[in-house]
C-alpha cells in the first residue's frame, strides 16, 4: 500500500469506512500494480499512489445513499445476475422529452418488468453532428436539451427507490474535438500534452490504415483526420477512429488514464450503477494490427474497473465490444486465467445468429457458433438483446460458416441482401444497408426489429397471414433473449412493434446516418392502444409482460451459469439448456422455420417431467415420442 494512504483514508473516511476502503484496495492492489507496470513501465510506482488517491477522493465524496447501496451489493455481489433484472434501452428525448419528465413515465417501464434502465448518451455533446451523443464535450454536464446533472441525480435516486438501476454510456475511446482536453491539447497546454495523437504526414497513418478496418467508410474513410490547427499550427493527422470530430484519446499516456478514472468515479457518485464502456476494443493501438482487442486494451479496462470499484463497489462495467466470437469473452475477464474486467458484455453472437437463423430457417449455424464459445466467468453475465441502437454487423466467422457448409462471405452478403429486402425469401425485411463498402463488399444493416421481422411490409400490404408470421418472429426473438440467461434488453419501441422511422431525414445532422431509422421516438399514442389485447401493440406488450413474469420465476435464468446449446434432432429448432445449482434444469426451444418441426421430447421435457412455463402456443403436443413445435413457435420448459 502506498505510504501514508492508510492515514489519509482514516482522515477522509473515518475509521470504519477507511477500513473497508483499505480492504478493497488491498484486494486489488497486486492487479492494479501489475496493470500499471504493464502499461506504463517504470512510472507505475508513482501512478499507483495517484490512482488510489483518485479512488479515495471519490470514496470520500460518495453520497450516503450510494454507500448504502454499495453495502447491499457487497453482500450480494451477483445482484445484476438475478432473473428479476431486465433492461430497457432508450434515448431520453425520444422516450419522454427530458430527464425531469422521466420519473413520471416509469409506470410504463415497471409494467414491462424493467429494473435496469439504459439511457442512451446524455452527457453534453458537441454542437451539430455528434454521433447520437457519442461525441462528448463535457463528462460532468448533461446535454442541456435533456436537463441538468441535478436532474440526472434525481432520476437515479427515483430509480433506486423503485428497485431499478441506471446505466449510462461512458464514451472513453474518444472525446469530441470541442472537449476541454482537446482544446488544451491543440493550444499546446502542457497539462494536456499527449492526450491525443497527431502525425505530421501520411507515413504512419498510411501504415496504420493498411491493417485497421474502417468503421465508417462512406463519410469517414481511414482512421485519421487532417486538422490544420494541430501540431502547433503546422497541421497534423489526428487519430479519429470514428467520425472526424471524435478524437481518440491516447492511453499510452497515463495522464489520460487518470483523467478518465476521475470522470468515471465522479459520474459514479451521481448515482450511475452500470457504465456501458463504449467502443472498448479500440482503446489501444499497435502498428500492423487491426487496432482492436489488443491485450493492453484489456489491461486498461481491468485497471479502470478495479480502481472504480475501490471507490464505488456497487458499480459494474458493461463492455460494448461488438467483435468476433473468439474475441468476445475476454471482455468478461475470461483470459488464460480469470482477470476481473467487465461484469457484463453484449452477447452480439446470439443477436446476430438469431437474425441469421430467421433468414435461413435453419438453426445449425447458431448451434455451431454458440456451441463452441468459451465459457464465461461465473461472476459475470451477458446482456442479451434482439437489436440495439447500432447497425447489425454480421459477426459470423468463416470457420463457423464452413463448419455448416456455408461460405462466410457469401452468407454475410446473403444476410445483407435479405434484411435490406433485396432477396425475396420467406418474408420481406424492410431494413437498409449501412456503410456499404464497395472495396471489401462489406455492409451492415439498419432497421427496427418489427421492420426487419416483416411486420412493416405485412401492414403495408394488408397481409394478415404475413403480419401474424412477423409477430411470431418478433416473439421468438424476444423469447430467446429473455430465456437465454443474462440481462435481456428491450429496445424502446419494440414493445409496440414500432416500424422504421423516416423522421431523421428532415434533420441535416442526422440524415446521413441511417441508424436513426431504428431509433424512433416512443409512440405514446400507441401505448394507449396497448391496453387492447387484440391490437398489434397490445399483443406485443402482452408478450413482453408474459416473458418478464415467467422469467422472474425461473431461478435457472440467473447468471453464473452457461446456456448449453443442444441438438434435439431438428436443424430448424434452436434448443438450449441451463443447469443452475440453485434451480432445476431449464430448457428453451425456438423453431426458426415457418414449418412445424419435431424434436426429441426427452431432451426437452426431461422424460416428460418438466412443465411448460411459457410458450407461443402453450404446452407442445407429443407425437410418436417427439414434441411438435409449430412454425416460428417457442417454448420454455423447466424442472419444477
Ligand atoms: C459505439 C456506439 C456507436 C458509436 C461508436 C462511437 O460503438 O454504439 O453508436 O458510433 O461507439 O462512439
Ligand atoms: C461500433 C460498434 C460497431 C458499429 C459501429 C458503428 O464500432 O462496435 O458494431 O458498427 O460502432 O455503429
Amino acid at each position: 500500500m502506498p505510504p501514508g494512504l492508510a492515514d489519509e483514508a482514516a482522515a477522509a473516511l473515518g475509521e470504519d469506512e477507511a477500513d473497508a476502503f483499505l480492504a478493497r484496495a488491498g484486494l486489488v492492489l497486486p492487479d492494479v500494480a501489475a496493470a500499471l507496470e504493464r502499461l506504463y513501465g517504470d512510472r507505475a510506482g508513482d501512478l499507483l499512489g495517484r490512482a488510489l488517491r483518485t479512488a479515495l477522493q471519490a470514496a470520500a465524496e460518495r453520497p450516503t445513499a450510494l454507500r448504502r447501496l454499495d453495502r447491499r451489493r457487497e453482500i450480494d455481489p451477483g445482484w445484476f445476475q438475478s432473473p428479476r433484472v431486465q433492461g430497457y434501452v432508450c434515448y431520453v428525448d425520444r422516450f419522454c422529452g427530458t430527464l425531469r419528465e422521466l420519473p413520471g413515465k416509469l409506470d410504463h417501464l415497471e409494467a414491462l418488468g424493467t429494473t435496469y434502465l439504459h439511457l442512451m448518451p446524455l452527457l453534453r455533446p458537441r454542437e451539430g453532428e455528434n454521433d447520437g451523443g457519442y461525441a462528448v464535450a463535457d463528462y460532468r454536464a448533461v446535454d442541456p436539451r435533456l436537463g441538468t446533472m441535478a436532474d440526472l441525480e434525481a432520476v437515479a435516486a427515483t430509480l433506486h427507490g423503485r428497485g431499478m438501476s441506471l446505466c449510462i454510456d461512458l464514451v472513453l475511446n474518444h472525446t469530441a474535438r470541442e472537449h476541454r482536453w482537446a482544446r488544451g491539447w491543440l493550444a499546446g497546454d502542457p497539462a494536456y500534452a499527449g492526450f491525443y495523437t497527431a502525425f505530421p504526414d501520411r507515413q504512419l497513418p498510411d501504415a496504420y490504415d493498411a491493417t485497421i478496418p474502417e468503421v465508417f467508410p462512406d463519410r469517414a474513410p481511414g482512421s485519421f483526420s487532417w486538422v490544420p490547427e494541430a501540431l502547433g499550427g503546422a497541421g497534423g493527422w489526428v487519430w479519429t477512429t470514428f467520425w472526424p470530430y471524435q478524437w481518440d484519446l491516447d492511453y499510452t499516456n497515463p495522464e489520460v488514464t487518470l483523467a478518465v478514472l476521475g470522470e468515471i468515479t465522479w459520474l459514479a457518485n451521481r448515482g450511475v450503477d452500470v457504465f456501458r464502456m463504449d467502443a472498448v476494443p479500440f482503446m489501444w493501438k499497435r502498428l500492423g494490427t487491426t487496432g482492436q482487442n489488443l491485450p493492453e486494451a484489456h489491461v486498461l479496462l481491468q485497471l479502470l474497473h478495479a480502481l472504480t470499484r475501490v471507490a464505488a463497489p456497487g458499480v459494474v462495467f458493461k463492455a460494448e465490444a461488438i467483435v468476433a466470437p473468439d474475441d468476445l469473452v475476454q471482455y468478461l475477464g475470461a483470459h488464460e486465467r480469470y482477470r476481473p474486467e467487465c461484469e457484463l458484455a453484449y452477447h452480439n453472437q446470439l443477436m446476430v445468429l438469431l437474425w441469421s437463423s430467421l433468414a435461413t430457417g435453419d438453426a445449425r449455424l447458431a448451434r455451431q457458433a454458440l456451441g463452441r464459445m468459451r465459457p464465461i466467468p461465473p461472476a459475470t453475465t451477458w446482456c442479451t438483446y434482439v437489436r440495439g441502437h447500432d447497425d447489425i454487423g454480421w459477426a459470423v466467422t468463416d470457420a463457423d460458416a464452413a463448419a455448416v457448409g456455408l461460405d462466410g462471405f457469401a452468407h454475410r452478403r446473403f444476410l445483407n441482401d435479405f434484411y435490406s429486402g433485396r432477396f425475396v425469401g420467406s418474408f420481406v425485411a424492410r431494413g437498409a444497408l449501412f456503410q456499404e463498402n464497395e472495396a471489401t463488399g462489406d455492409a451492415r444493416i439498419s432497421g427496427t426489429t418489427a421492420s426487419l421481422c416483416g411486420i412493416e411490409d405485412a401492414l403495408d400490404r394488408g397481409d394478415d397471414a404475413a403480419l401474424e408470421a412477423g409477430l411470431r418472429r418478433l416473439g421468438l426473438l424476444y423469447a430467446v433473449v429473455y430465456g437465454f440467461g443474462g440481462i435481456p434488453l428491450l429496445y424502446s419501441g419494440d414493445e409496440l412493434a414500432q416500424r422504421n422511422d423516416a423522421g431523421y431525414l428532415a434533420d441535416p445532422a442526422l440524415a446521413p446516418d441511417n441508424r436513426w431509422m431504428h431509433r424512433p421516438p416512443l409512440d405514446w399514442a400507441a401505448t394507449a392502444r396497448a391496453g387492447d389485447p387484440r391490437s398489434l401493440e397490445g399483443r406485443v406488450t402482452a408478450l413482453v409482460r408474459r416473458l418478464a413474469d415467467a422469467r422472474r420465476g425461473q431461478p435457472a435464468l440467473a447468471g453464473g451459469t452457461e446456456s448449453e446449446v443442444v441438438d434435439a434432432g431438428s436443424d430448424a429448432v434452436l434448443v438450449w439448456r441451463r443447469r443452475h445449482p440453485r434451480g432445476g434444469t431449464f430448457v428453451g426451444l425456438a423453431n426458426v422455420s415457418a414449418r412445424p418441426q419435431t424434436v426429441d421430447a426427452d431432451t426437452v421435457t426431461g422424460f416428460g417431467t418438466f412443465p411448460c412455463v411459457a410458450g407461443s402456443d402453450g404446452a407442445l403436443p407429443v407425437e410418436d415420442g417427439r414434441l411438435v413445435v409449430p412454425g416460428l413457435g417457442w417454448a420454455w420448459y423447466a424442472e419444477p
